[in-house]
């Protein structure tokens, strides 16, 4: 990596708590793909974040290991991205603890996604998904990324990463790089295809309205013939108005490369069912080559097990320097 040191650093990460959705692919995956060759990329599979809800721990090691065949077959080169996986790197524990006693608990509760998830998990508002963004806050600053490539629902978390670092930097000098969040332009926020108004999400109660990475085509193509639309017939891009359609057309766009404007010319005076159809087998043809990549990488285990493996090795070595800097900086006596 010595040629990559001048590179910008990228570092993002997906909970393995299920299998990963079209919106996971759109916000985040699909353009981690095309950065890397023009930046020093670590990805990781954020399976601590994962137990502020409860797993079951096989479900959860084989999500794990799932989704790093999904990265791979998604375009991630191991030869090029660190993929690793958060618990193998003891940096992350390391660092979190530390953040947690420089974030502030009134910060910590205007999140909104614990706000969400306390109310989906009332028999279990522990006290780590409360402080779940001190913890990611470590897994950013740990690399001292640049460049944080997230869907739109991650926001939140990276601007409280950005503040916990100003206010350590402030305290004790320039330890950390001050990350920005990447949100793409279109995909940034798919929802539901049964109910629009909702983020797509892997733990939607409605299956209908999520569409998985690894899903057999004729499903897919089942549940766009049946997302929701609304009674006006035309193809239009009206978020406000539209919700459904927009998604639709929003999936569309990037699936296909078309502008709206495109999409708007080609369903001129036709109706939803060529629509549906269309960014159905849009999104077959966008997954089918990722799915089939993801079963074959999965048959070779041993070959998974070096890319993590390789992945926590490199990842350790970046994360332990910053740690080593911080504990030094709060005062703790070296080893
Ligand atoms: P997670 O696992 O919920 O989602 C993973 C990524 O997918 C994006 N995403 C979406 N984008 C568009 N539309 C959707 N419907 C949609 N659903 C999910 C998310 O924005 C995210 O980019 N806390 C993070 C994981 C994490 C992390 C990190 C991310 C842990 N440490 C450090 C970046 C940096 C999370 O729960 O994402």
């Amino acid at each position: 990596m010595e040629n990559e040191v001048h590179k910008k650093r990228i570092l993002s990460g997906i909970q393995p708590s299920g299998d990963l959705t079209l919106g996971s692919y759109l916000g985040a995956i699909k353009n981690w793909a095309a950065l890397a060759d023009e930046y020093d990329c670590y990805y990781m599979m954020a399976d601590m974040h994962t137990i502020t809800v409860r797993q079951v721990p096989a479900d959860l090691r084989r999500h794990t290991l799932t989704q790093l065949a999904t990265y791979i077959a998604s375009g991630l080169d191991p030869e090029k991205n660190v993929l690793f996986v958060q618990s193998h790197v003891p940096a992350h524990a390391q660092l979190g603890w530390v953040l947690d006693c420089y974030t502030m608990f009134g910060e910590l509760s205007r999140m909104t996604q614990f706000k969400d998830k306390s109310a989906k998990n009332a028999d279990n508002i522990n006290a780590g998904l409360f402080t779940y963004p001190a913890l990611m806050a470590a897994d950013i600053l740990l690399y001292q990324a640049d460049l944080v490539p997230v869907g739109g629902d991650q926001k939140q978390h990276v601007e409280i990463c950005r503040d916990i670092a100003t206010r350590f930097n402030g305290i004790y000098g320039d330890v950390f790089k001050i990350p920005e969040p990447y949100i793409p332009p279109v995909g940034a926020r798919v929802m539901s295809l049964t109910s629009p108004e909702n983020k797509m999400s892997k733990s939607d109660k409605d299956p209908g309205g999520c569409v998985y990475m690894l899903e057999k085509a004729e499903d897919i193509l089942r549940k766009f013939k049946k997302a929701v639309t609304d009674s006006d017939a035309c193809v239009r891009f009206d978020p406000a108005a539209k919700p459904g359609v927009s998604n639709l057309m929003q999936i569309y766009s990037v699936a296909t490369g078309k502008t709206f404007d495109e999409i708007e010319r080609e369903f001129d005076g036709r109706g939803y069912g060529d629509f549906k159809t269309a960014v159905g087998e849009s999104v077959v043809e966008l997954l089918r080559p990722i799915r089939e990549e993801t079963e074959h990488l999965l048959a070779d285990k041993s070959y998974l097990e070096s890319v993590y493996r390789a992945g926590a090795e490199k990842a350790s070595h970046v994360a332990d320097r910053t740690v080593g800097k911080v504990y030094k900086k709060v005062g703790f006596l070296a080893r």
